[in-house]
């Protein structure tokens, strides 16, 4: 393998210090970059990983106004907070800096300088909304209106959130300022502008040369370069972030999104400096050979696939990423995640009543790495109950009370071993390179689950070769199973270590491994014959369903809090359509006849229904939302002339109907008629 030839700098988005970190959080950017940097660091790479606070731009300056305190208090709470937050979950940053710091201000003043040298920006002076009774201009969020694409009437002034459409403020429909509420004026400003499609072109040959980028990513890259990228302005009317380094621009800042990503590498000059080696930074940003890999939700690709490359490659003599996995989004209890309306689990609440262990084992089997993925409480505990006690646990207790009871404490010797053990004794090498297969592609769910299937194949080696019998009949043969099974024991607790450092750590200890053991140490003979063991500690405990039950009363409350304050805002019509348009829906009221599941798809159901004159095969995405007993004998509304699909290898013919409310949830559009009754 590797060693210290190419090294490696795993980022992960920073977050913006303006609020605790949710499930989200963990989900989309940290899991996954822990899980491949604790990997890697089990097999010796030179890795480095960085990440630190957001500590500029409106969403914290608009956190401090409604708190009616300083973004610098803002900044600081958090800043700490979720530093401390990121430490209990495991999360392993070689350095976890902050945009505010002086390096940060100086490197990114540095780059915008040299650009600006380089004649790189177009300099545009042009009208943006001011509002008049705060005397501000109203950048970003600062103000609201209608969607020019979709009509969301909540639409921002640089993102709808409705139709993820990236928005320039002065299109956005009957403005207004989210300060005042007023209507805000136009008033003449100057920009600093990133000529984004003037760079096109040579965006699209360095993506070009990107390999194993996954699709989701890939497919987003695309159609942001289908639609022709737009300038984008690097600079921002606002008080708060880092000055724009040019004289005359009093009261501009660096727009976050232009210094935040430059924050990976001034937090790896500070690494650097901590480290008493002040020069290391360059052997990660400036060294054609180390490969560089953004870790981040999907909301951040454009900025680090579009935007960052860009502005690394006009800079030149920094790298470029190798890769970006970026994760899609995560459901909670089948809505979509929002913490403005208190619809997310907090970390720091879920670290008081659980092991951090266990949810990263959750999430990580269930991680929205190529689609969005849901997290359930029930799930949770089905996770942790049924496989990290059930399987993994309970192998470990297994093997290692035998060995106390009938061993002496001690790894027993391996005699004449039968084909049953060499089988299990095989399975470690092959599950070993199962993991590293995902591990290197990316694919983190997989790397999970292989790990857990060889605790699987362990149990199942354990009750078929039955050492209870064989320890009164045979004893060479019960030796034979408990060697076997300690050796897995021994494997697991590296192979598991990235997914479950907490207690891998603790059995390693129990039962002699080294602090120092590495990933090729991982074999069918870890541990010698002879070598005495610890007493092992049950390594996980069930969760009993009263503790689950608080967490689901608990979400529902903090829902409830919050819907007190929510209006909602309903989306403009959409444009009038001809009466012929709307004569060509063929709408029957149908009845559902039957429900299955579609393999390998958490979120479609094949339905069979009944529309008077036929009986047919409907594909939906809402198991999430409906519950299972209730939906036989249903009636629904089926759009029956729409074109068919196939859906997974299946033929869906036609679309359910479904309302969609504000919190996210579907509901059917019923009807008493008949089924076969025509809708008009
Ligand atoms: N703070 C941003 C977010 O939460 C992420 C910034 S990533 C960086 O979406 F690259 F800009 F640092
Ligand atoms: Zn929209």
């Amino acid at each position: 393998m590797s060693t210290h030839s190419s090294p490696i700098i795993v980022t992960s988005a920073l977050p913006y210090a303006n609020g605790p970190l949710h499930l989200g959080h963990l989900a989309g950017a940290y899991l996954t970059a822990d899980f491949f940097v604790r990997y890697n660091r089990l097999k010796n790479e030179d890795i480095l990983f960085i990440c630190g606070s957001d500590e500029h731009g409106v969403p914290i300056t608009i956190a401090a106004e409604k708190e009616g305190v300083s973004p610098q208090d803002i900044v600081d709470r958090y800043h700490e907070w979720n530093k401390e937050t990121f430490k209990k979950m495991g999360i392993s940053f070689d350095y976890y800096g902050r945009t505010s710091s002086s390096v940060h201000h100086n490197t990114s003043q540095e780059i915008f300088t040299e650009l600006n040298l380089k004649g790189f920006f177009k300099v545009k002076s042009e009208e943006l909304f001011y509002d008049e009774s705060n005397q501000m201009f109203l950048p970003d969020r600062y103000v609201k209106g209608q969607c020019p694409n979709c009509g969301y009437g909540e639409a921002y002034g640089d993102q709808c959130e409705k139709c993820g459409n990236s928005i320039n403020p002065t299109e956005l429909i009957k403005p207004v300022s989210s300060l005042s509420g007023e209507t805000p004026i136009r008033k003449e400003t100057q920009h600093w502008y990133i000529p984004l499609g003037e760079m096109q072109n040579k965006l699209e040959s360095w993506l070009k040369t990107r390999k194993d980028w996954k699709p989701n990513v890939m497919g987003q890259i695309k159609s942001w370069l289908q639609e022709g990228l737009n300038d984008r302005a690097a600079t921002r009317d606002l008080n708060w972030g880092v000055p724009v380094p040019v004289e005359g621009a009093d009261g501009k800042v660096l727009y976050v999104w232009f210094e935040a990503p430059i924050g990976y590498i001034s937090a790896t000059k500070e690494w650097a400096m901590q480290s008493n080696k002040p020069e290391a930074w360059k052997n990660y940003w400036k060294n054609d050979k180390a490969r560089l890999y953004h870790f981040i939700g999907k909301d951040n690709i454009v900025f680090h696939c579009i935007m960052f490359p860009i502005i690394l490659m006009e800079h030149g003599n920094l790298i470029l990423p190798e890769n970006v996995p970026a994760n899609e989004f995560l459901n909670l209890e089948g809505k979509k995640l929002s913490t403005s309306r208190g619809w997310a689990v907090w970390l720091h609440d879920y670290l008081e009543h659980f092991e951090c262990d266990y949810l990263r084992y959750a999430l990580g089997v269930s991680l929205p790495e190529s689609k969005d993925s849901d997290f359930s409480w029930k799930d949770f505990q089905n996770r942790v109950n049924n496989e990290l006690v059930a399987v993994l646990g309970n192998f470990v207790n297994r093997a290692s009370t035998f060995i106390e009871k009938y061993a002496d404490s001690t790894v027993p010797p391996l005699v004449d071993p039968k084909p049953l053990d060499l089988e299990m004794l095989e399975a470690i090498t092959i599950q070993k390179h199962k993991i590293e297969r995902a591990y290197e592609h990316f694919r983190f769910r997989e790397a999970v689950q292989e790990g857990m299937q060889l605790a699987r194949l362990a149990n199942k080696y354990f009750t078929d070769s039955e050492p209870w019998k064989t320890r009164k009949t045979n004893e060479i043969a019960c030796f034979n199973s408990l060697h076997v099974s300690i050796q897995v024991v021994a494997a697991l607790s590296v192979l598991m270590e990235p997914v479950l450092p907490e207690s891998m750590m603790v059995l390693r200890r129990q039962i002699g491994l080294a602090e120092s053991i590495k990933w090729t140490d991982i074999s069918s003979s870890m541990l010698t014959t002879g070598q005495s063991l610890q007493h092992t500690t049950l390594l996980f405990k069930k969760i009993e369903d009263a503790s689950i039950q608080l967490e689901l009363d608990k979400l529902q409350n903090s829902l409830k809090d919050q819907s007190r304050e929510l209006k909602v805002e309903y989306p403009i019509l959409k444009k009038t359509i001809h009466f012929e348009d709307f004569k060509n829906l063929d709408l029957r009221v149908g009845v559902i006849k039957e429900v299955h599941d579609v393999p390998k798809s958490n979120k479609l159901l094949a339905f069979k229904i009944d529309i008077g004159i036929e009986t047919r095969t409907i594909l939906s995405g809402i198991k999430k939302h409906v519950d299972n007993n209730k939906l036989i004998g249903q009636k629904v509304t089926v759009v029956c002339n729409l074109e068919s699909r196939k859906i997974m290898g299946i033929e869906s013919k036609g679309m359910i109907l479904m309302a969609e409310s504000s919190d996210g949830s579907l509901y059917f559009v019923q009807s008493d008629a008949e089924e076969g009754s025509i809708l008009s």
